[in-house]
């Protein structure tokens, strides 16, 4: 909990602007587009250069290569301490797409992608050692039908893998609703997992000085990766930027 409250203090609004910016100015991020792999190869470059500045050994970047697209997704692994063998796992996808050919893609996903790497800044710098296994993802090709994050999922179910919770960010950004934070309910989540994410919040809003609302929204869909994790056995959780409905109409 102490953890917790050192670590939000710490997160920087510009970093996540800055980061929405460099990944709009790609044009595309699609992922049959040499962009999108160059934007892969990118972001394992940017993770290792902050992780090597932190001077941790513990935390390794791995491009994970798909047969049915070029792009790779990019999977960072921080070794938990005491036990390794379990995973917790964030991701979003770094993909984009669109009908003209222009896919900036600032808010999907560029700011799920910018948060998850503001949250490893955060965890680098106040020199977080997890007990769990922590696992960052940017999975490729989400935009044609989860293919990225259905390979990882799959494989990762295929060797086993313990993974106790996996949480998507995708589309973060946009303030559409009144609330802060919409959990999706579909019947693929896992509950106790969007009860988890409550909990946290409800902590935060006792002890800190960010005080989160909250509400519940649906798919209706598979419509992230978040539903891979799901159909391979995995609690699965996908907090929203907004209630569906009132989503960001310019998300490509
Ligand atoms: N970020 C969207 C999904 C989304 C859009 C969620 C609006 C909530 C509100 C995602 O990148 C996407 O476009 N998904 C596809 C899924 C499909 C290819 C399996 C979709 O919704 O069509
Ligand atoms: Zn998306």
């Amino acid at each position: 909990n102490d953890w917790v409250n050192h670590s939000i203090g710490k997160v920087n609004a510009d970093n996540i602007k800055n980061q929405i910016s460099t990944l709009e100015a790609y044009g595309t991020r699609r992922h049959d587009n040499a962009k999108g792999k160059q934007a892969a190869l990118d972001l394992k470059a940017k993770w290792e250069t902050m992780i090597a500045a932190a001077g941790r050994t513990d935390i390794s970047v791995v491009l994970f290569n798909h047969t049915a697209t070029p792009m790779p997704s990019v999977i960072l692994k921080i070794n938990g301490n005491t036990a390794p063998n379990e995973s917790v796992i964030i991701g979003g996808h770094l993909d984009s797409i669109s009908f003209s050919g222009q896919a900036p893609g600032a808010d999907d996903n560029a700011s799920g992608i910018a948060s998850i790497t503001e949250m490893l800044r955060v965890l680098l710098d106040i020199k977080f050692k997890p007990q769990k296994t922590i696992e960052m993802m940017a999975f490729s090709a989400e935009e044609v039908g989860l293919v990225g994050s259905n390979d990882v999922a799959t494989n990762y179910a295929n060797n086993n893998k313990n993974v106790v919770a996996y949480v998507q960010f995708d589309m973060t950004n946009y303030k559409g609703s009144s609330k802060d934070v919409y959990l999706t309910t579909d019947s693929y989540n896992s509950n106790d997992l969007n009860l988890f994410l409550i909990e946290l919040m409800e902590h935060y809003n006792k002890t800190g000085s960010h005080v989160f609302s909250y509400g519940n929204t649906i798919c209706n869909y598979g419509c992230s990766d978040h539903f891979s994790w799901a159909q391979n056995g995995y609690n699965a959780a996908f907090p929203f930027e907004a209630s569906f409905n009132d989503s960001n109409p310019y998300i490509h």
